[in-house]
């Protein structure tokens, strides 16, 4: 059965995580995705955090499965009339090399465009063209810094904070795989190509919105009754961290599940959410609490938030975070145990989805990676290996029209 991608050529210029996550959406989905990459080297993370001698990273491998890899020297006047041939034949050019580079390469945009007016040129940088730091080298920390997430993260008694998740990466990868589509749907109507770009600090900035709105109400009121700051603490004049407090007016908290003593990660995200108060107080045993006026109201709770949720910690001390969410859900009450990566890894459901899925590789031999998040009733994504350093290369320049003597002559100037 033929992909939703099939017949979209790209050439996928990018490196480390934000280009990669990208591109790899766009192969799962079908695309024929091209890696260009420096001969010999490679993407960075080939070589980044190895756990096996001598075979690509697990950072790399997680990054780049369903593609083909071309090695290319683009500094070379063979590499550029590579790439210019190979720019004239695709539909889309996605590259995240640092501000400037693709231009001191030779292929400004507008080159690009008079090559092949229908190409679409997909960028991600860490600012957005014409921002005060547009000439800076971004990584993933630096873009959530710079887009609200740091400073909203964490407690209020600690230092901002990063999140584990790649906001600056992988998400402003999936905001321009979006963007990259909806130019690909605009072709379809004008004929035309486009350039597409995203910034690491705008894609972390319109994940951490709610934030933007507490500082309004912040500034409106001078307080946000959903912190663990409200009613008993301080508020300054800026979005505080609020730990973990539920973000949407829920209240919720993470808490202690029998064992946590020693296993960093028996606790349960408990939400008290309104309309659930009744079947709240029905699970934990407290049957009285429902029609207590002290109680009844989210706003009759909200100075008593922590003594609830220290209560149900009591509640939850002689039960594994399983065997309290099995009860839990039986009340419909919205709850999740906190997973470990160990057991992410081995959860017999995510394997069933597709969400993670054991790959074979020819050098690192087994390893998980993460399927496809997005999943359709008529497609059918299949993860294959990330390929080798210039596994592709003489393929590739075949189908360019490059004969046996050409793509030797490349290789012995050292261009591919
Ligand atoms: N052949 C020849 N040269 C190549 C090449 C190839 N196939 N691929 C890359 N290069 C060159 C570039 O042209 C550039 O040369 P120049 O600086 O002399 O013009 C050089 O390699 C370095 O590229 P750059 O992207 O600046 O790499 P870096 O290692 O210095 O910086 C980042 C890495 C990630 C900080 C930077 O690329 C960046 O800020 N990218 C935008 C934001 C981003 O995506 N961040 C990473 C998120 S995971």
């Amino acid at each position: 059965m033929s992909k939703p991608l099939e017949g979209i050529k790209i050439i996928d210029f990018t490196h480390v995580q934000a280009g990669p996550a990208c591109t790899q959406l766009l192969a799962w989905f079908g695309a024929d995705v091209i890696k260009v990459e420096r001969p010999g080297a490679g993407d960075v993370t080939r070589s980044q955090l190895r756990h096996v001698k001598d075979a690509d990273a697990l950072y790399f491998t997680m990054l780049n499965s369903n593609k083909r890899s071309l090695t290319l020297d683009t500094k070379t006047a063979q590499g550029k009339e590579v790439l210019t041939k190979l720019i004239k034949e695709s539909d889309v050019m996605v590259e995240n090399f640092g501000p400037g580079a693709l231009d001191r390469m030779g292929f400004t945009w507008e080159h690009i465009q008079e090559l092949n007016p229908g190409m679409i040129l997909a960028s991600v940088k860490g600012f957005s063209e014409g921002h005060a730091y547009e000439d800076l080298k971004v990584y993933e920390n630096v873009a959530q810094c710079a887009g609200g997430a740091a400073s909203t993260t964490g407690f209020w008694d600690g230092p901002p904070t990063v999140s584990a998740a790649a906001l600056g990466d992988s998400n402003t990868g999936m905001h321009l795989a979006i963007g990259i589509l909806t130019a690909l749907h605009q072709k379809t109507k004008n004929g035309k190509g486009q350039k597409v770009a995203v910034s690491m600090q705008d894609s972390v900035l319109n994940l951490c919105r709610v934030k933007l709105r507490d500082q309004q109400r912040l500034d409106a009121l001078g307080y946000l009754e959903e912190y663990p700051q409200y009613p008993h603490g301080e508020f300054s004049d800026v979005v505080p961290r609020g730990g973990n407090a539920g973000g949407g007016g829920q209240p919720g908290w993470v808490l202690k599940c029998k064992g946590w003593e020693t296993d960093p990660n028996a606790y349960i995200y408990f939400t008290i959410q309104g309309h659930a108060w009744a079947p709240i107080c029905k699970a934990l045993g407290k049957p009285e609490w429902i029609e207590d006026t002290a109680y009844n109201t989210a706003e009759a709770r909200q100075d008593k938030i922590f003594d609830i949720f220290a209560f149900i910690e009591s509640w939850l001390a002689d039960k594994t975070k399983f065997e309290a969410i099995d009860i839990l859900r039986k009340f419909d009450i919205p709850c999740a145990p906190v997973l470990s990566m160990k057991e992410i890894a081995n959860d017999p459901s995510l394997r069933k989805s597709g969400t993670v899925v054991e790959v074979d590789h020819p050098k690192l031999g087994k390893y998980l990676t993460v399927g496809s998040p997005i999943k359709f009733s008529d497609v059918t994504v299949e993860i294959t290996a990330s390929p080798l350093l210039g596994q592709h290369t003489n393929e590739v320049l075949a189908d360019l029209g490059y004969s046996q003597e050409e793509i030797v002559a490349l290789h012995d100037a050292k261009a591919v």
